[in-house]
């Protein structure tokens, strides 16, 4: 089945138009209104009279939720935690590569413990759980066919508040432990499962293999990437101090799941990029030059990630 005719498919299972979240360009170029109605059920109590009032503060906000709806809010804010999470990944992964060296990597980690770097630390929080949880509600709507826009808006705005209290929670108690190997073998087995059920639904179709790589690492991603985050401040030392990192990654299976997420977010990052810069290039030859460029950068990085595993 071809990847259109399966979404027609489940469009017509709901008697709604397929609606593309990320096609921001064709909506600002045309125009389109939201085809949803979601604007006007998103915000009931109590996102009515807490969450609105707060966004609707935020002039440049407003003035787009005003004018060209929430979705299209909500696909640009989605376009933007994943430049800054490409941003912050490729940093993760320089300031990593200095682990084999402790008293470098240690030195560089003195400045994390001031404030205005951990105030830094836990706005990350933001960007991630947005970017995952809308992220998930995008798979629900172009792979299971999910409709219910103004639910999942909801409960995506409540599990990202609920997220970025917890991480805050976890951040100033810093005094909490559990079993590397435990740990990650519970967020590696269902985010196993949460790939194989993505793979299993769009195997089949007619569609770039980009397309179905890029959905399916964002199926793995999901729980990965948000559980890394509370998973480095459960306790300073763990993502701070180098011999306590150097311990963790001698495991074998620590080092296949480091592995699997570099290259997982390195690709999927790499994809979005590219998907970004067609949105704006016209010419067929700087689209080439940029897209190599980019493949480029990120290989850079994913062998200088891959290398301060395998060395450990
Ligand atoms: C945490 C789990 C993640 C999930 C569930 C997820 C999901 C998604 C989905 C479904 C898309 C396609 C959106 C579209 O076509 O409109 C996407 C795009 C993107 N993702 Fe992620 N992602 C995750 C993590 C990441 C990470 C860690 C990065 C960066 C290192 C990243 C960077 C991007 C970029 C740059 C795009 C392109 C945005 C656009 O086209 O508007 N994502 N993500």
């Amino acid at each position: 089945m071809r990847k259109e005719e399966f979404e027609s498919q489940n469009a017509a299972k709901t008697g709604l138009g397929p609606y593309h979240v990320s096609s921001i360009q064709h909506r600002e170029s045309s125009n389109q209104k939201p085809e949803t109605g979601m604007d006007n059920q998103l915000f009931k109590k109590p996102f009515k009279h807490f969450l609105l009032p707060g966004l609707e503060k935020l002039p440049v906000i407003a003035f787009y939720a005003r004018t060209s709806g929430w979705p299209f809010v909500i696909a640009w804010t989605h376009r933007i935690a994943g430049v800054i999470l490409v941003i912050y990944v490729l940093i993760h992964i320089y300031t990593l590569s200095f682990v084999p060296i402790p008293e470098i990597y240690d030195a560089k980690m003195l400045l994390f413990g001031f404030f205005l770097f951990v105030i830094l630390e836990w706005l990350l929080a933001v960007p991630v759980i947005f970017h995952a949880l809308n992220g998930g509600r995008l798979i629900l709507y172009e792979i299971f066919g999910t409709r219910n826009e103004a639910a999942l808006l909801r409960w995506m705005f409540g599990l990202c508040m609920i997220y970025v209290m917890l991480h805050a929670l976890l951040m100033t108690m810093a005094n909490q432990t559990v079993s590397p190997t435990f740990f990650w073998l519970v967020v590696f087995i269902l985010s196993g499962c949460l790939l194989i059920i993505v793979t299993s639904r769009i195997w089949g179709i007619e569609g770039a293999v980009g397309w179905k790589l890029q959905r399916m690492t964002a199926a793995f991603l999901l729980m990965m990437i948000p559980a890394h985050l509370l998973f480095m401040h459960l306790q300073p030392s763990i993502g701070h101090e180098a011999n306590v990192v150097i311990a963790r990654m001698q495991n074998i299976f620590i080092k296949f799941v480091d592995l699997i997420l570099v290259i997982s977010v390195l690709f999927h990052a790499g994809y979005g990029l590219i998907s970004i810069s067609r949105d704006y290039i016209k010419s067929k030859f700087v689209q080439k030059g940029l897209s190599l460029l980019i493949i480029f950068m990120l290989v850079v990085f994913g062998w200088i990630g891959v290398r301060t595993i395998l060395i450990i």
